[in-house]
Formats: structure tokens, C-alpha cells, sequence
């Protein structure tokens, strides 16, 4: 990250902190509409266009070691294999046998040589390629060139496994352009998978996204815990196209080590602002990472219904010399789920609360402006016009996005 950029994150603190009001220009959000959560309808069109056709995270190449090496993730909506061919490349294709849709895998993951439907029997390579089937002689003039798999776009942001149903999909190093030198510093090619875990919850996925795309409520429910450490009013975010954002929090003191990270592992080449302070990314639509020099939690949040979600944490952390993971992690990752566990005491109640008369919408002040950039760029990747008007949300925020 150059000079220029990390004093606009220093001066940026300093000036939140140090503010009576927001700024002079920026505008009166107008509310969300409360049937952006609950309405069928609405999240139906969030599901074809939001979740079948952005980039989302799956795995780390450390999840698949070695050639062969896959996983079947249904997060999109679709069963998708991800796996590694025996060139090294980690390709995606739709776990959709070409004759019949039988599926080509059945566990969630392993390690295979190749791929044989469980129907019929046709037989694909790891790069997706039909090789064989049986009784060709009764399939005459069949093109076995155009029976491949059908490949999903899988792309990386270093060594992060993305993929996106949406062939036409803007490529994902312009997409997450932004993040992508902004996390040079943290050297993440060096960094290895630690361990991931998850937790269903009975909220729409928007309600529990929204808690981490701002920090107005520290004060109230991580009262003993973050708010200890990080002072809020000090938070300075900055926009970016596509919906992304980024917003970093000071730390309370300047010299304040978490507790949970003594002894770990440290990149050294993470700059002040990172390294002093707390980041935290949204890559748009549903990865939030709160990065620290010794590692970082990539929080997912997934739609398993209109009314329920999962929310996942999967662990990195600069490399720790091989072996199992150091006993410290026990303790740092028992630390987050205390506060995760904070994040989650209203979520149901949220729920139950937007599907009542007594939830209209939601006013957004000048510090939860990330959560009305958010909603932003989902009525431009439905396209406005398939918004019904009453539930838009008026655009405003996009002079204020950053290159
Ligand atoms: S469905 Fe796969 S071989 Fe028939
Ligand atoms: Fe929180």
C-alpha cells in the first residue's frame, strides 16, 4: 500500500474521531425498505441475480493439496465440483453428469483419480474431459469433445478459490482490484488454511451481514468485549465499486496487542494502518475480513432459506513452519467465537421483528452508510427495473465511491 493511501487511512481516523456531524454534502439516506428482508418475491430476484452471478469464496488451495484433490459445494444454489487436475490448476465444473445429470461425485470432498457417474457409468478426467462410456456402439455419432463437464469460472485472489456461475462475469482480479494491493502488504501467498467452522442462524443473511459492516453497535453488545479495544468513533470507511468497502477501526491505544495473537506468527511488511489499527473487508457480496498481521478470519455469510443462514469462519494465518496448528489458536479462535457469539444474541428476534406490522423499514445514519452502499449494488446487479419500485433504494452514494 503506498504513502498516499495509508495517510488517507491515518487522516481519515483522525478527522472521524475528531468530527461534530457528517460531513457537510453527504446526503440523508433515505430507509431501506423492510421488504428487502422478507419479501419472497425480492429475495427471489436476489437469488438469480446476486448469488447465481457474483464471485464467491470457497476454499484455499490448501484444501486441495494435491492433484485430484476436491470438494462439492451447493453455496451458490447449484451442486459445483471444485478440484484440482493433475496440470495443478483448480478448475469448477457443475457435478451434472452429461447424459442424464447423475451426479459425478457424492461426498463433499476426497481425492480422485478421475470422475465416474454412479448411473451409467461415463467416465470425465479431473480437467473435466469424457473419456469413456459404456456400450458406445448404441450412442452412434455421439461427440464425446462436446460432452464435457460443464465448467463453472473458478478464479483466485492469491491463493483464495473463487467462483461465479455468471460466464460473463467481469474477471475477478478487476473485480476485486482494490483489495488486491491493499493485501500485497499482509504477503498472502504465505499464508496457509488453519481450520473452519460454522453456525446456522434463523435470520434472513442480510440481517447478520449488516452487524458487520459497521460498528455503531460495539458500545451495546461487545460492550466487554471489542469495545474495549477498538474506539468506533474513530472509523474511517472508504467506498469501492461493486459494492465493496472497507472500513478501518483505531485501537483504542496505539500500542494494544490482541492477547489472542501473542506469539503467533507476524507479517512484518503490514503497514500502520493495519498493524496499528483494525481493517475490515467486505468483498461484496457476503466475505467480511477483519485482517491483522497474524492472521484472519474470512467470515461467510450464506442464504440456506428466506428466513435462515449459515455463517461461516474459515482461519489463515501467515505460515507457522508446518505441523499442526500451534495450541494459541485454541484460545484466539475461542476469543472470536465469545464475540461472534455477541454478534448473534438478536438475529432470530431481528427476523421475527422484520416480519411483523411493526417493521417498516430501516433509517441508516452516516456511519452505517456501508450497509446503504451494500443495498446499492444489489439493485444494480438485479438491475433496477426488476425491483419492485416500492422496495428500490434510491442511489446516493456512488460519488463517493473510490478508485
Ligand atoms: S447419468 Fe451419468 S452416466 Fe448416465
Ligand atoms: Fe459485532
Amino acid at each position: 500500500m503506498d504513502t498516499a493511501t495509508v495517510q488517507r487511512f491515518l487522516d481519515g481516523m483522525k478527522y472521524e474521531a475528531e468530527r461534530t456531524g457528517p460531513p457537510a454534502d453527504f446526503p440523508q439516506l433515505a430507509d431501506i425498505p423492510g421488504g428487502r428482508y422478507v419479501e419472497h418475491e425480492f429475495l427471489q430476484l436476489e437469488r438469480e441475480f446476486l448469488w447465481k452471478r457474483s464471485w464467491l469464496y470457497i476454499c484455499h488451495v490448501d484444501e486441495l493439496s494435491q492433484p485430484g484433490s476436491f470438494l462439492l459445494t451447493r453455496k451458490t444454489g447449484s451442486p459445483i465440483i471444485v478440484v484440482r487436475g493433475k496440470d495443478d490448476v483448480i478448475r469448477a465444473f457443475y457435478n451434472t453428469c452429461r447424459h442424464r445429470g447423475g451426479p459425478i461425485v457424492k461426498a463433499d470432498n476426497g481425492c480422485s483419480d478421475g470422475f465416474v457417474c454412479g448411473y451409467h457409468g461415463w467416465t470425465y478426467t479431473l480437467e473435466g474431459k469424457l473419456i469413456n462410456l459404456r456400450d458406445k456402439r448404441d450412442f452412434v455419432g455421439l461427440d464425446m469433445q462436446a460432452r464435457s463437464l460443464v465448467q463453472v469460472r473458478c478464479e483466485r485472489f492469491y491463493n483464495w478459490v473463487f467462483i461465479n456461475e455468471d460466464p460473463q462475469a467481469q474477471p475477478l482480479e478487476e473485480h476485486f482490484a482494490p483489495f488486491i494491493e491493499y493485501f500485497r502488504q499482509f504477503q498472502p501467498l504465505q499464508w496457509r488454511f488453519v481450520m473452519q467452522e460454522g453456525f446456522d442462524v434463523k435470520c434472513n443473511v442480510k440481517v447478520l451481514m449488516d452487524a458487520f459492516l459497521e460498528v455503531y453497535h460495539l458500545k451495546s453488545i461487545h460492550t466487554n468485549t471489542v469495545d474495549r479495544f477498538l474506539d468506533h468513533r474513530g472509523t474511517t470507511i472508504a467506498l469501492y465499486r461493486n459494492g465493496h468497502s472497507l472500513m478501518v477501526t483505531p485501537n483504542r491505544r496505539p500500542d494494544w496487542v490482541d492477547p489472542g495473537t501473542r506469539g503467533m506468527p507476524r507479517v512484518e511488511t503490514a503497514t500502520v494502518v493495519s498493524a496499528k489499527n483494525n481493517p475490515s473487508f467486505n468483498f461484496f457480496p457476503n466475505l467480511v475480513t477483519p485482517v491483522d498481521p497474524t492472521g484472519a478470519p474470512f467470515l461467510l455469510f450464506w442464504p440456506t432459506s428466506d428466513t435462515t443462514m449459515r455463517i461461516e469462519c474459515h482461519w489463515f494465518a501467515p505460515d507457522w513452519g508446518g505441523g499442526p496448528i500451534p495450541d494459541l489458536w485454541n484460545v484466539r479462535i475461542a476469543n472470536f467465537d465469545r464475540i461472534l457469539a455477541e454478534d448473534l444474541q438478536f438475529a432470530e428476534a431481528i427476523q421475527q421483528s422484520m416480519m411483523s406490522a411493526g417493521f417498516t423499514g430501516m433509517p441508516l445514519n452516516y456511519q452505517e452508510r456501508r450497509i446503504y452502499h451494500w443495498h446499492e449494488e444489489l439493485d444494480r446487479r438485479v438491475g433496477v427495473e426488476r425491483v419492485p419500485e416500492r422496495l428500490r433504494v434510491k442511489p446516493l452514494l456512488a460519488r463517493y465511491c473510490e478508485n
